[in-house]
């Protein structure tokens, strides 16, 4: 029979495995550690699980994701697509007052080429891309992030003050990566209006 010697096998294995574990373990024991480092150690320890506890509890309590998380679209029928369609593109207020901008990164623009937004608000903005890698960077803002073509990269942001705020590509795209940029206009809070097209939908966007 085939079993026994593949039962001994098996328990030797077993054997091995757990002297090791016991020399490893003695070798540990037996490194001097100073005092000192050994505080060092200790500190740096809690400093990493802090690092990771936050994450962790942004990630599942405060639905906190990086930028790119796993929401697909179909970058080569965005024309088609409801969401990204191009007459949904830009400005929304969808019926929470939230405000949604809808954007497409394509070889070598941003589109709409314009949009002007209120100063001091929370803004959403989804991006995708039509063709290659792009990313987008926004001075003085935390928007940074890149556009994977058939991902939609969402940042929510607020512009500090009112102003013309530049929107560069930051990702190598192409030969005319550097004049892909355009700009945003950020108007006093007061001042602005939502666009009137979202108003008349009443804030739908997929139709
Ligand atoms: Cu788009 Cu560089």
């Amino acid at each position: 029979m085939q079993t026994e010697p593949l039962k001994a096998k098996y328990e030797q294995l077993l054997r091995d495995l757990n002297a090791q574990l016991r020399d490893f373990y003695a070798q540990l024991r037996a490194i001097h550690i100073d005092q000192l480092e050994r505080k060092w150690i200790t500190i740096s320890m809690i400093v990493i699980g802090l690092f990771v506890g936050i994450i962790v509890i942004d990630a599942f309590f405060h639905g906190v994701n990086p930028p790119s998380k796993v929401e697909t679209v179909d970058s080569a029928s965005l024309h088609l697509n409801k969401e990204f369609a191009e007459d949904n593109l830009g400005v929304h207020v969808d019926e929470k007052g939230a405000i949604i901008v809808r954007m497409v990164a394509g070889r070598y623009a941003f589109f709409p080429k314009h949009i002007s937004v209120p100063a001091e608000t929370a803004i959403t903005l989804r991006w995708v891309s039509m063709d290659v890698l792009h990313g987008v960077h926004i001075p003085m803002t935390n928007m940074s992030t890149m556009i994977v073509p058939g991902y939609v990269a969402e940042i929510t942001t607020t512009f500090p003050k009112p102003g013309e705020y530049p929107v560069l590509c930051n990702e190598y795209c192409g030969l005319g990566h550097n004049h892909m940029w355009s700009n945003i206009s950020v108007i006093a809070k007061e001042d602005w209006t939502a666009p009137v097209k979202s108003a008349a939908k009443g804030g739908s966007n997929n139709e």
